[in-house]
């Protein structure tokens, strides 16, 4: 039976770089691969029409897909609303709680043809290879009671509640710890056990753990300091694991070092292998709509799917051998270009890495 993807485009650049991202999809079928491609509003877009960012039977559509390929979702046009529930990132978070995509792969790699578009010094930067292992479902994001009040003297607070379950940090260690062991055999756990006492049972469940992977070396780090040396050594760091919140900073960062976020795929898994694949950024209404937008970092998310939910490894990485056969050419769009290449649009960018993918079949 085909494997049955589901594509969201949602919304500003979100359009742009799925078109260019299913047509990977699309190259690999014509090579056999069998897929059936479906798609459907998300977001802000499916605010438009409905007035939910995420609609049940899209949701239905996704929990029987073997994978979900997303765009962005958000845009200042649905700003201006306050209630939470109604606006577009409630699709995207609903959607991952839903689905139970606990665990999110980042993985930060510099492209030695764009060490010069990294904000870093070449030494610090060139070669690096880390993966952020982020939980995604728990957390301070959904942790409940939340809220916020007004007092009776009219002074106004918020709260959220940061709770962690055993078998909730259990299960996002032991895919950091696998991880590990593919790569390069070193887990670095980021928490705040100083301070935070969730931490302190997080660092306990990974001390827990490392006796069954014991090719792994383990170590731990306070949040404040993982900041500090993402950008002082970054090359220090294999595998990272963290929380929800704690990683949705820290993988930014690390995307910075790879010189742009519109390099960066991602992916986020469920207990079963079902997973979520997106780019890192968000839908940059600034260049929407204008043939500006890198599509590689959802084009290297078609590559994670194909990795990790469609057991299709060998098409994967001539996705990343494309991508990589496109750089060498001194093709960029416009957010990773420089002196002495060549400016392309989305779509151009988007034709070079399915002619590359083509050639090297
Ligand atoms: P952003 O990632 O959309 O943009 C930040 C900067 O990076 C902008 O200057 C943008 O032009 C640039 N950029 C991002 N992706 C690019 C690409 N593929 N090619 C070239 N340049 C790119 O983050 P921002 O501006 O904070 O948020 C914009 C909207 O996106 C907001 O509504 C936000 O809520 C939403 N957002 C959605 C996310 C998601 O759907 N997963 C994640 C982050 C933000
Ligand atoms: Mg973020």
């Amino acid at each position: 039976m085909s494997k049955k993807i589901l594509v969201l485009p949602g919304d500003g650049i979100g359009p742009e770089i799925t078109r260019e991202a299913r047509r990977l999809l699309e190259a690999c079928r014509h090579e056999g691969l069998d897929i059936a491609i479906d798609e459907a509003p998300v977001g802000g877009a499916e605010i438009d029409r409905s007035g939910v960012p995420l609609a049940a039977d899209t949701l239905e559509r996704a929990r029987a897909a073997d994978a979900v390929l997303l765009g962005a979702v958000g845009g200042p046009q649905w700003d201006s609303m306050s209630d939470i529930s109604k606006r577009p990132e409630k699709g995207l978070l609903v959607l991952r709680k839903e689905l139970g995509l606990f665990g999110n792969l980042r993985p930060a790699i510099l492209y030695p043809q764009l060490v010069a578009a990294s904000s870093l010094k070449p030494e610090v930067v060139s070669g690096l290879d880390i993966m952020i292992v982020r939980e995604l479902t728990g957390g301070i994001y959904f942790g409940q009671p939340r809220g916020r009040e007004t007092r009776d003297d009219g002074s106004r607070y918020g709260y959220n509640t940061y709770v962690y379950d055993e078998h909730e940090i259990r299960r996002i260690g032991r895919v950091a710890f696998e991880m590990a062991q593919k790569r390069g055999k070193r887990l670095c756990s980021v928490d705040k056990a100083n301070v935070l006492e969730v931490t302190m049972l997080w660092r306990d469940i990974m001390n827990e753990l490392a006796p069954e992977y014991a090719d792994v070396e383990l170590s731990h780090m306070y949040v404040d300091n993982a900041a500090m040396q993402l950008v002082r050594a970054p090359k220090q760091f294999d595998v990272i694991v963290t929380g929800n919140m704690f990683g949705d900073i820290l993988s930014d960062a690390a995307a910075m070092l790879t010189g742009s976020i519109g390099m960066l795929p991602s992916a986020s898994l469920n207990e079963s292998g079902q997973g979520m694949y997106e780019p890192c950024h968000g839908s940059a209404p600034d260049i929407a709509g204008q043939g500006q937008a890198n599509p590689l970092a959802t084009i290297l998310s078609v590559a994670m799917m194909l990795r990790y939910s469609l057991d299709e490894a060998s098409l994967a990485g001539r996705i990343e051998q494309a991508v990589g056969a496109v750089l060498d050419d001194g093709l960029r769009t416009a957010d990773i270009a420089y002196e002495g290449t060549t400016r392309v649009s989305t779509a151009e960018m988007g034709d070079a890495v399915v002619a590359a993918f083509k050639k090297a079949g």
